[in-house]
């Protein structure tokens, strides 16, 4: 009783607003934002759902998860949804959550790696939302979602072939995301501090144009 205690949670808040310089970024940013979603696209071990939790966290703001959601509505895993029902229904799934979503803003929303690829969500993220592609290389982002048998696309004899596959098809896809971040390895709230200056800077062009 009567003892603060910091959680990890509220370290890594913390840690991430030191790392941004401009103490009125926030503020701007939430300003700006209005009801919009910050969309985190790109591959699966981009860090999508690590770097969104924190960047919520740090801006106040729901995180909202799209494949977590999915799971919910289909009261499945992810694995089960595609052994059961197939790719293209869960791509259906998706497009239906996102779109639900993104209605739900402010708040920060994770998709799943593939969801950008259909044009008919990248659309709407990008009308109703500032999207951010998360970028990594292969060889980072095998390692991140190595140790997790829960991606089924990558639950194959050549892991790695179908990852470069992957990026081969979805980096030009990827790339016209309002902003691209490069998700170093390292402390997170370096990546974070990247994301809010970022926004910042897009938020306010677009208010000027
Ligand atoms: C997929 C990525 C996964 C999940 C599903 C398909 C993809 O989400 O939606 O396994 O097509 O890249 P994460 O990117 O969160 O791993």
């Amino acid at each position: 009783m009567g003892t603060t205690r910091t959680t990890t949670a509220e370290n890594g808040v913390m840690e991430a607003r030191q790392a941004i310089a401009d103490g009125g970024q926030i503020e701007r940013v939430l300003a700006q934002l209005g009801k919009r979603c910050i969309v985190l696209v790109g591959m699966m071990g981009a860090g999508k759902t690590s770097i969104g939790k924190r960047l919520a966290n740090l801006l106040h703001l729901p995180f909202l998860d799209a494949d977590s959601e999915i799971e919910k509505a289909a009261n499945l895993s992810i694995p089960e949804i595609f052994a059961k029902h197939g790719e293209a229904d869960f791509r259906e799934g998706e497009k239906r959550v996102v779109a639900r979503l993104l209605s739900s803003g402010p708040a920060v929303l994770a998709t799943g790696g593939g969801a950008y690829m259909n044009e008919e969500t990248r659309e709407r993220c990008r009308a109703e939302g500032v999207t951010i592609w998360l970028k990594a290389d292969a060889p980072v982002l095998l390692e991140r979602v190595r140790k997790k048998g829960n991606r089924p696309l990558l639950d194959r004899p050549n892991p790695e072939e179908v990852m470069r596959e992957l990026l081969r098809e979805r980096e030009p896809i990827y790339s016209l995301a309002d902003i691209v971040i490069a998700s170093r390895e390292g402390p997170h709230q370096t990546v974070i501090g990247d994301i809010i200056a970022a926004l910042d800077v897009f938020l306010s062009e677009r208010a000027a144009s």
